[in-house]
């Protein structure tokens, strides 16, 4: 199954809601409604009220949050909740990104948590796995991301298991300018559908997407998504700029 492509941009600790309104403003004058992509944002907390009105007539394009508590709500100052993403409007919750994992002391048994969280509130969850460069020279590469795919999905069902969306992000590839080749890439998102196909079988594998995320840009964005098991992007820096984004978008 050929699946439809689903372009992500991960704005980071960038873009206050004054720059979102001028970033939204360029960008939407040069890129009509795509039916063949799917396009989202994941801007920061503060930033996503913004965004999602800012994208009010573009139903078309997801707004996600970057990430979420572990636990729905509580005693837990300076958190996001699940609850309240769903309530402002967003789609998708990014699980596990490097960033979380390896500045902020994410674990897997959160990833666990979270994705259970997520899929109870009727969220999509985007799942980031990825090997740093220590994991990847020492031919770690498959069993980690299948071990972070494994506790990803652990305490969720069949169903819910068809609905997430996952991304392959090398650690030693996010904002170093240094992307994967595209034969890299397709190596482990097939590692990843496999893993997928054993837990839920060939047909829900194959409609889930895997992104790619790591220094794509507009060079390169098209060769990543020509690859084998290839289903999307997931752009950080290269997000950032309107002009850009739009080329990466149509790639
Ligand atoms: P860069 O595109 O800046 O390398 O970031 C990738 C990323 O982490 C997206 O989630």
């Amino acid at each position: 199954m050929h699946l439809k492509p689903v372009i992500a941009a991960n704005w980071k600790l960038n873009h206050s809601p004054t720059d979102a309104k001028a970033f939204l403003q360029r960008f939407l004058a040069q890129s009509p409604k795509l039916n063949e992509r799917t396009l989202i944002f994941f801007p920061s907390a503060i930033t996503i009220t913004t965004v999602i009105e800012g994208l009010r007539e573009r139903p078309d394009v997801w707004v996600g949050v970057q990430n979420v508590h572990s636990e729905a709500q509580g005693a837990f100052t300076g958190e996001n909740s699940v609850l309240m993403a769903r309530d402002v409007g967003a789609r998708v919750v990014l699980v596990g990104h490097s960033e979380r994992r390896h500045v902020f002391g994410e674990t897997d048994a959160i990833t666990t948590k979270k994705m259970a969280l997520i899929a109870q509130a009727r969220l999509t969850a985007m799942l980031c796995v990825g090997e740093t460069l220590e994991e990847r020279e020492a031919g770690r590469t498959a069993s980690v991301v299948e071990r972070q795919l494994t506790a990803g999905l652990a305490e969720l069902d069949d169903a819910q298991v068809a609905s997430v969306m996952l991304a392959y992000e090398p650690v030693w590839a996010i904002g170093t300018g240094r992307t994967a080749t595209p034969e890299d890439a397709s190596e482990i998102h097939g590692v990843l559908r496999r893993a997928l196909v054993s837990r839920v079988g060939e047909k829900v594998a194959a409609g889930i997407p895997i992104l790619y995320g790591g220094s794509v840009n507009r060079g390169n964005a098209s060769l990543l998504l020509a690859a084998a098991d290839v289903d999307g992007l997931l752009v950080g820096g290269a997000s950032l700029d309107a002009d850009s984004w739009a080329s990466i978008v149509r790639a």
